[in-house]
């Protein structure tokens, strides 16, 4: 049994072939997900997904790519969201400073912080997206001691990893790992304790060896807990086991 803890089912990917998509996950085994929203229009899509579906949650915030959209009107409906009780997680949010056409780097600090902000009063985790930005992100979650989370498709150095570890977050772990050049992925999975590590597809994207470049699904997840548990000398299955559990603790399932 596995736990994608990082999916975009509702991706415009999938319109033609959700159900078939579906179907194969469940077969592969996977028999949880989180659902993760990036703006507030796919943010209202994962929580129609987890109202229809028991083992899809949900989370609802923005990506920094769509920073703007982050007004005080936006922060209410999240608000406000957050009380359904599928809506386990704020997120994703963070920092992106990988394309230099995106918002700038003040208007993705801002609305960073003020979902921290609300994360922080609901009492609810973060899922934080942290491309090319790892100083800024660190200073910005240590800005808001109270919330957990996690660094999903996680990219810094392993001094940044084992900092986060030793504040109580968890390390997501996609396709990346996999990658026959993923040199510093690879160090902070075999690092990272296995309490500490969640696994996910982030699909479409980061589809993991031997599919790479392909669109991504949720089938695909068990590849992830392979990599790790060949990186630690472990059972595939003593990995599925600890990153489902991870999962239901950080965003607190039944
Ligand atoms: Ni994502």
């Amino acid at each position: 049994m596995y736990f994608d803890s990082h999916a975009h089912l509702c991706d415009e990917k999938f319109d033609s072939d959700r159900e078939a998509v579906i179907a194969r996950m469940r077969d592969a085994g996977v028999t949880g997900m989180m659902e993760v929203g990036c703006d507030r229009a796919s943010s209202l899509s994962a929580v129609r997904l987890a109202e229809r579906y028991g083992w899809c949650w949900a989370a609802v915030g923005t990506h920094p790519d769509s920073a703007p959209e982050v007004t005080p009107a936006l922060l209410e409906e999240y608000r406000a969201l957050c009380q359904n009780p599928r809506v386990r997680a704020i997120g994703e949010i963070g920092l992106d400073y990988h394309y230099p056409d995106n918002p700038p780097r003040e208007i993705q600090q801002a609305a960073f912080r003020r979902q921290m902000a609300l994360a922080q009063e609901l009492g609810m985790p973060v899922i934080v997206h942290d491309r090319d930005a790892h100083g800024d992100c660190l200073e910005i979650v240590s800005e808001f001691p109270q919330v957990r989370g996690v660094f999903h498709c996680f990219s810094g150095s392993l001094e940044t990893a084992q900092e986060l570890v030793r504040r109580g977050w968890y390390i997501g772990f996609t396709g990346v790992v996999t990658f026959k050049n993923a040199r510093k992925a690879v160090e902070v999975a075999e690092w990272t304790p296995l309490s500490r590590i969640l696994i996910e597809t982030d699909c479409p994207y980061m589809a993991p060896e031997p599919h790479r470049g392909q669109r991504n699904d949720p089938s695909l997840v068990p590849l992830m807990a392979k990599k790790i548990a060949e990186l630690k000398g472990i059972e595939e299955e003593q990995v599925a086991k600890a990153t489902w559990e991870n999962a239901r603790k950080l965003y607190r399932l039944p």
